[in-house]
């Protein structure tokens, strides 16, 4: 049976297995345009530190949608992120990932010292440059490191000059964990300064930081990336609001019924 004739067949649209066996035997003619997330297998959903796998999926789709050249990642930990981010890339795009820690270093470039499109950096987020993009302009940034206003307000003010115009910014940890999810005796009920209502804020600066964004850069569109029904960490995306171009057409005369 054809693939094809099988996707018409009801057993596709009702079974998960059956498109996946389907999309096996398709995966052949399809793999060098469709997006490469077979890492996802092995994200996590609720890890600790590192990108949780629905929201490393909302990356992977913004990058792949927008194929940006120069994407920076601020905050590499262990190099899931970075992997994510590379496997929606273009063979021409280059990234950038910078930490503070130095062990990461090593870890960069065991992990991906073989792909030309990435570069790692010891660097402290308030410090970068634009030599440290060796003078690109970003296209794409995911903020994911100190988790501290301060900080968060000096790294965004330096990279200002260092993104296109149209550039989007991903700022991670700006979500709030429903209470629901958090079992009783959990630590986190003990932190009683991070409760809005039925609400635990797990990154109060990163919060303060969007919200001091609004308040001192509203040239910035926000969209919050958030759910009250799960577990997330939370992006908030940023772009700078434009009204889009449009042709320059002179008016229409009038026609001579109308005059
Ligand atoms: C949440 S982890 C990054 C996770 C990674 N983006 C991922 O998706 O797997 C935060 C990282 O930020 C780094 N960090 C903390 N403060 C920093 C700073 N001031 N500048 C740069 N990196 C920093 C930490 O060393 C840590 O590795």
């Amino acid at each position: 049976m054809s693939v094809l004739r099988l996707r018409d067949r009801r057993a596709f649209h009702r079974s998960r297995l059956v498109r996946e066996l389907a999309a096996a035997a398709r995966w052949p003619k399809v793999r060098d345009s469709a997006p490469d997330l077979a890492h996802l297998a092995f994200y996590d959903d609720a890890p600790s530190g590192g990108i949780p796998r629905d929201e490393a999926l909302l990356l992977h789709a913004l990058l792949r949608t927008t194929r940006p050249t120069t994407v920076v990642e601020i905050g590499f930990l262990h190099g899931d992120g970075a992997f994510n981010l590379l496997c929606a890339l273009d063979a021409d795009a280059r990234l950038y990932s910078f930490d503070i820690d130095p062990a990461c270093a090593a870890i960069a470039a065991r992990r991906f010292g073989h792909d030309a499109r990435f570069t790692y950096r010891t660097r402290a987020q308030e410090t970068l440059e634009p030599a440290d993009l060796d003078g690109r302009e970003a296209d794409f940034v995911f903020l994911d490191a100190a988790h501290d206003l301060v900080l968060n307000q000096r790294a965004f003010e330096r990279l200002l000059s260092m993104l296109v115009p149209n550039a989007i910014v991903a700022v991670h940890d700006t979500g709030t964990i429903p209470g629901a999810l958090i079992p009783a005796g959990h630590p986190a009920r003990q932190l009683t300064d991070r409760w809005l209502d039925d609400e635990f804020e797990h990154q109060p600066d990163e919060r303060a930081f969007v919200n001091w964004l609004l308040e001192h850069h509203p040239e910035f569109s926000q969209v919050h990336v958030h759910s009250r029904r799960t577990i997330r960490h939370g992006l908030t995306v940023l772009q700078r609001t434009v009204a889009l171009q449009r042709p320059q057409h002179e008016p229409p005369p009038p026609s001579p019924s109308s005059a």
